[in-house]
């Protein structure tokens, strides 16, 4: 990290996170933050559920909310960016103070509620997205629709066009009974929509189903089923936990989802665990608490074929997504591996 970086992060800890995030969007729009381009070699290049990534390791949802720091994101260095949620009609989502840091845990508390502009309005900004980039779009559902898992087909069919993938996120914790759309029935059945919408695209595009690190075995093997049967592209695993073992953070109590190093352990776990029920058929994108190079690379030999962080550039800076990608590729040439998809799984057994 440069002096710069180190002192600029240094200065958004003093403020209240939401307005720190605010302001870190407004360098990546203002050209301010690390851009080394598109950083790849030919080990690091990889293919996932027909996707092009120059490396394996992606934004995930959450960062940028509202598609506004497209440019800046697209030359950070990731090998895809997430963005959104977004939810068919703009809303204000949970009243603030709604982001925490839990600095003494490398953790992050949010209960946002898929806060954003609209489809429409997100839409008008895909459509003006920089070239070159892959870029995808987290779908969500409005707190107050009548028809939550119609939602996702919405969204999808207003700004799938602009995009390259769309993520099913039925597993944010922080709009309530959406996570009850992961049981079997209601999951297949919005799938089932959404899956209609992408055939009928001039372009369908790979559309993976985000999970919940908080499910059991046996839920975890009915989405393995469900995801097999409804003809999904992949699943990503996972989205933010409940569970807050272990954390010395004042504000380890507050309400919503826990993000960054506490999760890391157990997203994997469930990471492997998909990896073994879908018997390594289906691309898996892990996330959860990946901070390191190292990380990153346990993630990928537990079963995953590309990887995602946001939590971790909280502490790290962007700078963090160079070191993380230039040190994946060290440590596949370490262990002879020629390509990411080599090495995909090879340890799946020590998180079982
Ligand atoms: C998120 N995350 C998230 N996920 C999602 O699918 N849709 C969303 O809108 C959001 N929003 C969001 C906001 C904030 C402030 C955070 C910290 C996280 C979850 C995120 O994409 C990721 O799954 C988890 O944060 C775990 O990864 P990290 O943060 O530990 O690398």
């Amino acid at each position: 990290m440069s002096l710069l970086e180190s002192l600029g992060l240094r200065a958004l800890h003093r403020l209240d996170p939401e307005a720190a995030h605010g302001l870190a969007i407004r360098a990546l729009q203002m050209g301010l933050t690390p851009s080394p381009g598109a950083v790849t070699t030919p080990r690091l290049r990889t293919q996932v559920a027909g996707l092009e990534l120059p490396n394996p390791l992606g934004l995930a949802a959450g960062f940028d909310k509202n598609a506004t720091a497209l440019k800046g994101l697209s030359r950070a260095g990731f090998g895809f960016v997430e963005v959104g949620a977004a939810t068919p009609l703009p809303q204000p989502g949970n009243p603030k103070p709604r982001l925490f840091r839990l600095t003494e845990d490398g953790a992050a508390i949010n209960r946002f509620g898929f806060n954003n502009d609209g489809m429409d309005a997100i839409a008008a900004r895909l459509a003006e997205r920089p070239e070159g980039a892959v870029i995808g779009l987290n779908l969500g559902a409005n707190k107050t629709s009548e028809d939550r898992a119609g939602d996702f087909a919405k969204v999808l069919a207003c700004c799938g066009p602009y995009v390259d993938f769309a993520t099913v996120n039925v597993s944010s914790p922080n709009t309530e009974r959406l996570r009850d759309l992961q049981g079997r029935d209601a999951l297949m059945a919005l799938l089932a929509g959404v899956m209609e919408v992408r055939a009928g695209m001039a372009r369908p595009i790979p559309a993976f189903l985000k999970i919940a690190p908080d499910l059991d075995d046996a839920a975890l093997a009915e989405i393995a089923e469900v995801a097999g049967a409804s003809g999904i592209s992949g699943i990503i695993a996972t989205n933010t936990t409940l569970d807050r073992s272990g954390l010395r953070s004042p504000h380890h109590g507050e309400a919503g989802g826990l993000s960054g190093a506490p999760l890391f352990a157990s997203s994997t776990r469930v990471l492997a665990r998909l990896s073994e029920l879908t018997g390594g058929d289906l691309p898996l994108v892990g996330v959860g608490g990946v901070a390191t190079a190292e990380q990153a690379y346990a993630k990928i030999r537990a079963g995953a074929s590309a990887v995602q962080l946001y939590t971790a550039l909280v502490f790290g800076g962007l700078s963090l997504v160079h070191d993380i990608v230039t040190g994946l590729d060290r440590l596949l040439a370490r262990d002879g591996f020629d390509t990411v998809a080599e090495a995909v799984g090879t340890d799946r057994q020590t998180w079982l």
